[in-house]
Order: C-alpha cells, then sequence, then structure tokens
C-alpha cells in the first residue's frame, strides 16, 4: 500500500472564547488519507466539519488553535512536510499548490469589485513557485478549467461575481481551487444553497474533474445522499469527533453507529413506501458542558451505564486496504440495525460510482 497523502495524528482544535476561555472544537481525529480517494465528512450542524477541514490546510480563523496532534502531507516531489511545523512562506507556497478549499458559503468569497479573470490571475500569481504568469498564459489555464466546469471562458473571465448566478460562481470557484493543480481539494458544502439540478450538474462535474485531474478530495456535506454519490469514504462527526469511519458501501449499507444509523434512517426514500422518518432525539451537546462518557449517550437508545463512564475510543470492526477499515467508536454496535430500507436510494449511488470500494 503506498504511502498516505495525508496523514492526521490525534488532532484536537479549539476556539478562544475569552481571555483565559476556550472551547475544544474538534478532539483526538487520526485518518489517512490516500491519493485519490474521496472522503466525505458528515454530521450534524456544529459537530466540527468546517474546523477540521480549515484545520486540515492551517486556515483557521485568529480565534482557531490546533492545541495537539500532527498533521503530515507527502508533496508533490514525494517529500513529507510536517504541517503545523511549515513557516509562513512555505504554508503559503503549500495552499493552493498542494491542498485547495472550497469554502462553506463560498458565493461569497469572490471580491465583488475583480473580474473573474483577475481573480485566476491574482492566484496564480501569488502562488506559483518560479512560473511567470502571463495574461495569455492565465486566459488559457483559466479557459481549460472554466470550460472543463461547463461555463464560457470568454463570458465568465470577463463578469464581475455578481453578474454570475450561484451555480456558475459556484463552478467558477471550484475551477479557481484547483488552478495550480492541488493533490487536495477540501470542499465545504459545495452544494448547499442551490437548486436540485444545479446540485446534479455540479456534483457530475466534480466527478468528471476528479477524473481529468486525479486529486483527493474531502468534502464537507451534511447530505447523505450528495456523500454517497460522491465519497469512497465516510467518516460520521459528533460532537467534534470521528464516531465511525468506512468505505461508503460500509456506512451506508451497515453503520455500526447509532448516530450514523439515526442520520441514515432520517434520510426520505425517494422509491417504494414513505414510513415517517425517524428523527434523531434531542441535540448535539453543548461544547461547554459535554456528556461523560460517549457524548451521544444523552440521546442514544443503546445506552448503558457503562457507556456514561469513560469516552469511547474508536475501534476496528472490519479491515480494508488503503486506509477504508470500518471502525466505530460504540460499546453496543453489535446491536444496530438500520430500521428500514431508507439505504435503497442511498445504495444505489453507492453501486454506481463506488466500484473500487
Ligand atoms: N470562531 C469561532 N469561535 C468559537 N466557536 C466556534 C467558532 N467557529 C466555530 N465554533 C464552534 O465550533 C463548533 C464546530 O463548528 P463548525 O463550524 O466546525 O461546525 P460544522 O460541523 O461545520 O457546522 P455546519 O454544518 O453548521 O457548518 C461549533 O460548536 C461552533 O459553535
Ligand atoms: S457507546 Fe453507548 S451511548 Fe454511545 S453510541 Fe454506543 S450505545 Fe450509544
Ligand atoms: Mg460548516
Amino acid at each position: 500500500m503506498s504511502d498516505p497523502i495525508l496523514s492526521v495524528r490525534d488532532l484536537s482544535i479549539a476556539y478562544r472564547t475569552g481571555r483565559k476561555e476556550s472551547v475544544t472544537a474538534v478532539s483526538g481525529i487520526d485518518l489517512d488519507l490516500y491519493e485519490g480517494q474521496s472522503l466525505a465528512l458528515v454530521g450534524e450542524s456544529g459537530c466540527g466539519k468546517t474546523t477540521l477541514g480549515l484545520g486540515l490546510l492551517r486556515l483557521l480563523p485568529n480565534l482557531g488553535e490546533i492545541t495537539s496532534g500532527s498533521l503530515t502531507y507527502r508533496l508533490k516531489d514525494g517529500s513529507r512536510a510536517d504541517l503545523l511545523q511549515m513557516k509562513k512562506e512555505p504554508l503559503r507556497r503549500f495552499r493552493w499548490n498542494e491542498a485547495a478549499m472550497v469554502f462553506q458559503g463560498a458565493m461569497n468569497a469572490f471580491n465583488p469589485v475583480i473580474r473573474i479573470f483577475d481573480h485566476f490571475a491574482d492566484t496564480l500569481r501569488d502562488h506559483a513557485d518560479g512560473k511567470k504568469w502571463t495574461k495569455a498564459a492565465v486566459e488559457a489555464r483559466a479557459g481549460e478549467l472554466l470550460e472543463t466546469v461547463r461555463l464560457d471562458p470568454d463570458r465568465v473571465l470577463q463578469s464581475y461575481p455578481h453578474e454570475l448566478s450561484g451555480g456558475m460562481k459556484q463552478r467558477a470557484l471550484i475551477a479557481l481551487a484547483i488552478a495550480l493543480d492541488p493533490q487536495v481539494l477540501v470542499l465545504d458544502e459545495p452544494t448547499t444553497a442551490l437548486d436540485l439540478l444545479t446540485q446534479r450538474s455540479i456534483v457530475q462535474q466534480l466527478h468528471e474533474l476528479r477524473k481529468k485531474f486525479g486529486f483527493t478530495m474531502v468534502f464537507i456535506t451534511h447530505d447523505l445522499g450528495l456523500a454517497a454519490e460522491l465519497a469512497d469514504r465516510v467518516a460520521t462527526m459528533y460532537a467534534g469527533r470521528i464516531i465511525e469511519t468506512g468505505s461508503a458501501r460500509d456506512i451506508f449499507y451497515d453503520p455500526k453507529h447509532p448516530y450514523t444509523a439515526g442520520l441514515i434512517n432520517a434520510v426520505m426514500p425517494v422509491k417504494g413506501d414513505r414510513p415517517a422518518l425517524e428523527s434523531i432525539p434531542g441535540y448535539p451537546p453543548s461544547l461547554k458542558a459535554m456528556p461523560d462518557g460517549c457524548a451521544f449517550n444523552p440521546r442514544c437508545a443503546f445506552a448503558t451505564d457503562a457507556c456514561k463512564q469513560d469516552r469511547v475510543p474508536l475501534s476496528l470492526l472490519t479491515e480494508r486496504p488503503s486506509g477504508m477499515d470500518h471502525s466505530v467508536a460504540c460499546l453496543h454496535h453489535d446491536q444496530v440495525r438500520l430500521a428500514r430500507s431508507a439505504t435503497d436510494q442511498l445504495a444505489s449511488f453507492v453501486e454506481g460510482e463506488s466500484a473500487n470500494v
């Protein structure tokens, strides 16, 4: 098995909330990501998906801080880099060249007074390592990428952001993020706030881009349909931790954490009977008042006293190649079954798109 392109060990991230106070938003993340894989990070609002995504590129806001752990990348030249030790200048070169991010709510990320051409020109010139980006070279590179996401370069490059629709902006941003051919692309909720048809077309184009450019992808979503369709691997997050991870097939056919099963059971099937949706009772815990033991215990139908004692670590259920191991953080995972056939719809995507699982 080749080296992972990204290795995360025991990563924790906190936000300062006062002069001497902070809250831990992400804890104890272990993750190996292999070249060409796509990993979906799923979970309810506030579980730490964006924080982890930003942390993976050291793009946390000022109040956010990686408090422990390690983050190692295999760079394009084959060397390994400890991202947490990287100084300002190498870090600047690392971003966009080696790994890039499409931010949550990114449609507002464009500078409104700058044409799309200038966004490409600035990005390529600011982050390129030594290469001279003439106007013609920028137009050629931007044109190639915009055509791949089915946008007309002649029109789009001359446009200001407000002259593009939401879907066009999102596609232009994805094209911009891969302008320097990064090995890893992190996409935070890439289709949220788009209508269904536009969502479908973005998903299609992400498939095509991955086929053409072969980048490794981490995408963050609370849309399980999207995760089933785009992901080779899935990691479910709850209260800042990964509580289940595995191939898309393992997670959608045979989830072993009650929370993952609850998320899947809450998905409305498009075919067949439409039974009442089973929502997960209660709310995620406050970061300032985490329950003892398993953080899910106040909401869990399987909880016993043992679940309220110590934190429950991820443990291996099924070993698989290339980091696809199925692991779960639950003391009673053997009791977990999907309550109904909500997976039919998800499984059909898994069948179609994750042949290498
Ligand atoms: N700048 C900040 N200062 C303090 N707390 C923060 C900050 N940003 C996020 N948090 C807290 O960290 C936790 C994780 O937030 P995060 O944005 O990573 O969640 P998320 O899973 O991406 O949610 P969503 O699905 O709503 O985007 C939340 O409890 C949030 O309130
Ligand atoms: S460890 Fe216990 S409380 Fe936590 S998910 Fe498993 S059964 Fe539920
Ligand atoms: Mg988020």
